[in-house]
């Protein structure tokens, strides 16, 4: 079962706007870059392989945007092709329109990879050699498309191979949210265990809430809950007790950067979580897609950490909990150094320590 989280409709970039889960499930259209960005920001639109797939189908919209057809659209997911394209724009226009664009949605959020590996591609594919702007355009719609799909088959790959390491009766503890909603469908994190349940196996999971916007008690036990498979949703302040006590028998959680020496950026609070599954033998698993792996930093401290507003810990769904002139830090992400992870799972295996991700 894959819930399409994000796909190109009728010119419009149509997400599930995860602000709302799991209270209300509602598709937006999103029908310009800024539209798009606005999105992203405010996580309707979150995790490192959907921002991927978002930045890609966000270069779309800048051009559905900048040519409108008359009563029409050049993108949609139902079709292969795109309509005809106006033969005025050039070549070097639409590749102005792109980079405008690329640049824009770039500063959205610093620390997933995966968005600016997939504007990466598309600009790759913009600088080849096009006799039209129309064969141009198809061909940055091909690649959107595979980015899109590539990320499902990723999920689902690196799901089975997770999943040899889980056991019938297992319990597992994840963060945040690296589920469906996190990817094009399916998930990281929660494809591994979503592939064990479908191969057979009772898993319990076990939702950290993930404070302060609360994706694992949101959309975690969400996506748990639409499969039937059982959740119990803690506060990230009773891990050290849950595992002392031998509640849990894995840790999978996902990544947002993982640095060529396995050192890996992942929602703040992911650090903790391998210190105390390291202090009782825990294993500590980190699933991915090779997208989200930058061999261009020798490690993590070279990784950027998104700050965001104080008001994300001061108040909870809007409500506020903490005196005004009282300050807040709010870092999204921390790194958990390799030496704390027991294995790091890809489309193309499981790594273990020294890790080599580079094959
Ligand atoms: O701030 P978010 O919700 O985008 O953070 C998401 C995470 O940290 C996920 O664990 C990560 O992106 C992996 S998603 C498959």
């Amino acid at each position: 079962m894959v819930i399409p989280t994000i796909h190109m409709k009728q010119g419009s970039v149509a997400i599930i706007d995860q602000r709302l889960l799991p209270g209300e499930y509602r598709i937006i259209e999103l029908r310009s870059v800024d539209a798009l960005c606005d999105a992203i920001k405010q996580l309707a639109i979150r995790g490192a392989p959907a921002l991927g797939v978002a930045g890609a189908f966000g270069l779309l919209l800048a051009v559905e945007e900048n040519w409108k057809i008359p009563q029409g659209f050049y993108f949609d997911m139902e079709s292969e092709n795109i309509a005809q394209f106006p033969s005025g724009p050039t070549i070097d226009d639409v590749q102005g329109v792109l980079r405008k664009a690329s640049d824009q949605i770039a500063a959205t959020r610093p620390t997933a990879v995966n968005l600016f590996w997939a504007i990466g591609r598309m600009n790759n594919v913009s600088r080849q050699n096009f006799d039209s702007t129309h064969a141009m355009l198809q061909a940055l719609y091909t690649e959107a498309l595979a980015i899109h799909d590539e990320d499902i088959e990723m999920c689902m790959a690196l799901g089975k191979n997770g999943a040899e390491l889980l056991a019938d009766g297992d319990t597992v503890l994840t963060h945040c949210n690296a589920g469906g909603l996190a990817t094009s469908g399916f998930g990281t994190a929660l494809g591994v265990i979503f592939a064990a349940t479908e191969s057979g196996k009772r898993i319990n999971v076990y939702a950290d809430e993930t404070r302060p916007l609360l994706q694992g008690a949101r959309l975690t036990a969400w996506e748990c809950t639409q499969r039937g498979i059982p959740v119990t949703i803690i506060c990230e302040g009773m891990v050290a007790h849950v595992m002392s006590k031998g509640l849990i028998s894995s840790v999978v959680v996902g990544a947002d950067r993982i640095a060529a020496n396995g050192d890996t950026a992942n929602k703040i609070g992911t650090f903790t979580l391998a210190l105390v599954a390291h202090r009782f033998r825990v294993p500590f698993y980190v699933a991915a897609p090779s997208s989200t792996i930058d061999l261009s930093l020798p490690s993590g401290l070279e990784i950027p950490i998104e700050q965001r507003s104080e008001m994300e810990v001061k108040s909870i769904a809007g409500v506020s909990i903490a005196p005004e002139d009282a300050r807040a830090n709010n870092p999204a992400f921390d790194v958990t150094p390799h030496d704390l992870i027991t294995a790091i799972i890809t489309e193309k295996g499981v790594h273990r320590t020294p890790f080599d991700l580079s094959g």
